[in-house]
């Protein structure tokens, strides 16, 4: 993953003890491709040393508002011109009431001060310390200057106490990250994803279904949302989190995913079907738990409904170029050539094709090789690449497609 490439990062770190935990987040942003400045308040040097923060960032790391050995350098003004975002964790009820207040008295403070690019505030504390409000207070008055708070986790802390006030977690404070730097090119557009299997109910206890994680629906909901879109996930069973700031629907059946796309297809600008639809369901279901004892038995499957060729039909009827409609076509042989008739069946924009036989493609894994076909017989096919990247490069096509429209 290379999201933070060419990213220059100050981490800011203050004095709590998970100022250890910091330690990773620099070999997780570096890892990224980004740059990392450690600037450490002096109570952050009791708990971490300056020396495992600079090994690991692999730069000087600031702790003095003035450096005895170039005394003609100002490194907060410095420091504060030369980065792309600042991210302070853990940040402590001190450094965050010495911001809300705009007091300057260290290194850190000066610097955020002085900065112009945007702020990320990881608070982490004991929880009374926390939920004090005081600190609420300060926190709200961050908010207000444009500050983005990433909260706290609920927990057991080091001093045994219970609540709010752990440091959260590397991905949750990612997705802060990825979300404050990327550009906001799908600010305005309401996007509806759909992603995951459907299953089919037989009995209380069997179902029918497919492989789908939902990794690849879920990539394009954090992804379109990190860009400013405002996304509705329509999802079946997965065992993902809901990405931050995405309205989650949760559905089993085909049925229930084509009610609620129909229902809510009228208010979007976008139409992305990543999820894989039971093409069909049992005809009848039984209220209890079939038994075995016969030496076979047979069910009939009836068709579910084809929730994007209805869309393309629909799209058709009313002549309107919206939603832009997108699908996917997992394929295990003749894959361009059965994209290529999926597009020009169900009336879409665009297909996005994946052959299922490859390595690292398609099902469970984090990987993914697609191939994009658009109406015009644009096609564009990218290399393996992460779900996420997969899922940024189908964006990026999809909003040439919504110039040409336009
Ligand atoms: N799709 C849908 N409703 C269905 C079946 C599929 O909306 N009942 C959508 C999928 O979400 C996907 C696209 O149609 O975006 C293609 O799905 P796929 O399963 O690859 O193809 P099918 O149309 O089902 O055809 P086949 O199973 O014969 O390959």
């Amino acid at each position: 993953m290379t999201q933070l490439a060419d990213k220059k990062i100050l981490l800011g770190i203050t004095g709590s003890i998970s100022a250890y935990k910091a330690a990773d987040w620099v070999r997780a942003l570096r890892k990224e491709g980004g740059t990392v400045t450690v600037v450490m308040t002096e109570s952050a040097t009791k708990f971490i040393s300056p020396l495992t923060m600079a090994a690991l960032s692999g730069n000087r790391v600031y702790h003095h508002m003035f450096k005895d050995d170039e005394p003609e350098k100002i490194p907060h003004i410095n420091l504060a011109r030369e980065h792309d975002l600042n991210l302070i964790a853990p940040a402590t009820a001190q450094t965050i009431g010495r911001l809300a207040h705009g007091l300057t008295d260290d290194l850190l403070s000066a610097i955020i001060l002085a900065s112009s690019a945007p702020t990320v505030v990881c608070p982490a504390m004991n929880s009374k310390m926390y939920l004090h409000p005081a600190t609420q207070t300060n926190i709200a008055t961050l908010k207000t200057y444009g500050y983005h708070l990433v909260d706290p986790d609920n927990g057991t802390m080091a001093c045994g106490e219970e609540g709010p006030g752990r440091l959260t977690e590397w991905p949750v404070a990612r997705q802060t990250i990825l979300k404050v730097l990327a550009k906001q090119d799908l600010a305005g557009e309401s996007i509806l994803i759909t992603a995951g299997p459907t299953r089919e109910p037989f009995d209380p206890v069997r179902f029918l279904s497919n492989r789908s994680s939902g990794k690849m629906g879920y990539a394009l909901a954090e992804a379109a949302s990190q860009r400013g879109a405002r996304v509705t996930l329509v999802s079946g069973p997965t065992t993902l989190p809901a990405p931050a700031g995405v309205e989650l629907i949760a559905i089993t059946s085909a049925q229930q995913m084509h009610r609620e796309v129909m229902a809510r297809v009228g208010e979007m600008s976008v139409v992305i079907k990543a999820a894989a639809v039971s093409d069909y369901r049992p005809a009848s279901t039984y209220d209890h738990k079939v038994k075995k004892g016969q030496p076979s038995l047979q069910f009939e499957l009836i068709a579910n409904p084809d929730i994007l060729k209805e869309l393309g039909q629909d799209k058709k009827n009313s002549g309107c170029v919206t939603p832009l409609l997108v699908g996917f076509a997992a394929e295990s042989q003749n894959h361009l050539e059965e994209g290529s008739r999926k597009l020009r069946e169900k009336n879409l924009d665009m297909i996005v094709i994946n052959d299922i036989g490859g390595a690292n493609t398609g099902f469970e894994v984090d990987t993914n090789r697609v191939t994009m076909i658009d109406r015009n017989n644009g096609r564009e096919e990218l290399p393996l690449l992460s779900k996420e990247e997969t899922a940024h490069r189908i964006l990026d096509r999809l909003l040439q497609l919504m110039e040409g429209k336009r």
